[in-house]
């Protein structure tokens, strides 16, 4: 598979962020509708997109301590899950807004059972992980770097969140999973842990 070039992502919407947050939930149903690129697009640059240059240092759409950036996505696809997107792995690439395919076959079943069987991942046309290199934020702060990590996590997947809830789609955090199964499933390096799942659709019809 060669690397895939994503639609450029759209920086402004019709809902405005006090009726996202309003309505934001945890929704955990979906449409078995494919997910459009357009809106792989939106979720991921979401996550980790680039909004500017600052200092020569390309800063992201999520806040990171010390601008250290430790976080990397990942798009998980599930069989017939995306319009134009083969079932696999794909690793995002925030400076390109760009996907490369790091698996090419079908993880869907494992990554579910590597979430405890959650129906939430399982039922998911796709799937968002979070991943980290710790190292990357705590060799600038030895004391907090942890920390900062997991509430850099918990930026990117909101901001995810947020934009589904914009444009009518459905997410759910998912943080409930063996770590090391995640990381297996996904044949991760080992400078990368796995940190959150953000399973994400279209709605069903009767919501
Ligand atoms: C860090 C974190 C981990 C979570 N893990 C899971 C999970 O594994 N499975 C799940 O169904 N919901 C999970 N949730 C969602 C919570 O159950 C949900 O946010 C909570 O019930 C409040 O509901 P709301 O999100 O609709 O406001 C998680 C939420 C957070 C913040």
């Amino acid at each position: 598979m060669t690397r895939i070039e994503l639609p450029e992502a759209e920086t402004d919407g019709s809902t405005s962020a006090e009726r996202a947050i309003a309505t934001r939930a945890s929704r955990r149903s979906f449409a078995t509708t494919p997910v459009a690129l357009t809106d792989v697009s939106q979720h991921l640059w979401a996550a980790q997109g680039v909004t500017h240059v600052a200092d020569g240092v390309e800063m992201r759409t999520a806040p990171s301590a010390g601008a250290t950036y430790p976080l990397v996505a990942f798009l998980e696809v599930a069989s017939e899950g995306s319009t134009q997107l083969d079932p696999g792995l794909y690793r995002y690439k925030p400076s390109d807004h760009a996907l490369e395919p790091t698996l090419e076959t079908a993880i869907h079943d494992d990554l579910t059972t590597a979430a405890l069987d959650q129906p939430v991942v399982g039922d998911a046309p796709a799937t968002i992980v979070l991943a980290a290199d710790y190292e990357r934020t705590c060799s600038q702060y030895p004391d907090h770097g942890e920390r900062y990590v997991h509430m850099e996590a918990g930026h990117a997947a909101q901001n995810v969140h947020l934009v589904c809830e914009s444009r009518e789609l459905n997410s759910c955090p998912v943080g409930a999973f063996a770590d090391a199964k995640v990381a297996d499933t996904l044949s991760l390096p080992d400078d990368l842990d796995p940190l959150y799942l953000v399973p994400f659709g279209y709605r069903p019809t009767e919501q």
